[in-house]
């Protein structure tokens, strides 16, 4: 019977290429080439008012995996609660944050650029005086351009540039909207995953209508996938039903080395290099290359 497989497929030149989890054959994305030159970065946004589905997981990591591959990156923190620059292990008191950054032009954002132990992975941190900054900047002009307009002054010096948001569609996600020339929106597996995304595609819109016409939307990233149990299998099913070649091929699947390499303030790519998940996450810097996201 093998035989006869064989016989068949060296007959019509076929090859059964496995299918991913999207259902789509599973493929390697090639290894890109090196940049002879660095800039002006093109901006993402890590966007979903849902919490707790990967957005600083996939910032982090990402960005760990396009540094890997000679990429020039800044990660912005645009969490009050920081989880990002924990994450990666740079101070978040008595240094310049974002907020600053948004409050007074006087600050240099350069200044406020930290190193992390990734070579390649800078970050701008925040901390709890961020979760201030809506009020603040509720009564400025063009509000919802401050960020844009921190950002311009530091793009020339990177190739991409992550923005993690918070798990809200407040003043601050407009902001990270509106900066941004992509949004990646990473969608946890599980029932409720599909519940406030036509808000959030909603709320993209209408920044693309009113403020950043040039917005798009980079891909749907599924997290947290469990391929042993239906129901994770069923939740991605449906999520490729409703956003076709919107969902990313590269899928993250949930493993306990995430929460041991947030103990440990550094990205699970240097943490476990070998670990399943952070080759997800080369693959996931790779098909972003592919697809024309990052340089
Ligand atoms: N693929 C995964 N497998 C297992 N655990 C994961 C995975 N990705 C993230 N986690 C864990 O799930 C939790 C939430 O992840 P993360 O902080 O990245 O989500 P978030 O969307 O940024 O959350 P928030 O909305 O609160 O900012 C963290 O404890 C993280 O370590
Ligand atoms: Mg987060």
């Amino acid at each position: 019977m093998t035989d006869r497989l064989q016989d068949v497929s060296e007959r019509t030149g076929e090859t059964a290429a496995p299918l991913g989890p999207t259902g789509r054959p599973l493929r390697e994305f090639a290894v890109p080439e090196p940049l002879a030159t660095h800039g002006p970065a093109r901006i993402i946004a890590l966007c979903n008012q849902k919490g707790g589905v990967g957005k600083t997981t996939t910032t982090i990591n990402l960005g760990a995996a396009l540094a890997e591959y000679g990429r020039k990156v800044l990660a912005i923190d645009f969490d009050p609660q920081g989880a990002l620059s924990a994450g990666l292990g740079v101070q978040t008191h008595d240094v310049p944050t974002i907020y600053d950054l948004l409050l007074s032009k006087q600050h240099d954002p350069a200044d406020a650029i930290q190193h992390t132990s990734v070579e390649g992975l800078d970050v701008i941190p925040a901390n709890i005086d961020l979760s201030a900054a809506e009020v603040h900047l509720v009564t400025e002009v063009a509000r919802e351009q401050i960020l844009a307009s921190v950002l311009r002054r530091v793009s020339a010096d990177y190739d991409v540039i992550l923005v993690d948001c918070q798990p809200s569609l407040g003043l601050l996600t407009v902001n990270a909207l509106t900066a941004s020339h992509g949004v990646i929106i990473p969608l946890e597996c599980e029932f409720f995953a599909l519940r406030g995304v036509a808000l959030l595609i909603e709320t993209i819109d209408k920044v693309r209508d009113r403020l950043n016409p040039a917005i798009e939307l980079d891909g749907i990233l599924a997290t947290m996938y469990d391929s042993r149990t239906l129901h994770s299998r069923e939740v991605l099913e449906r999520v490729v039903d409703a956003f076709g070649d919107e969902v990313l091929e590269t899928v993250i699947t949930r493993t306990v080395k995430f929460p041991d390499a947030t103990v440990a303030a550094t990205p699970i790519t240097s943490f476990a290099p070998e670990h399943q998940a952070s080759k997800a996450y080369r693959q996931l810097a790779r098909e972003l290359v592919f697809r024309g996201a990052v340089a």
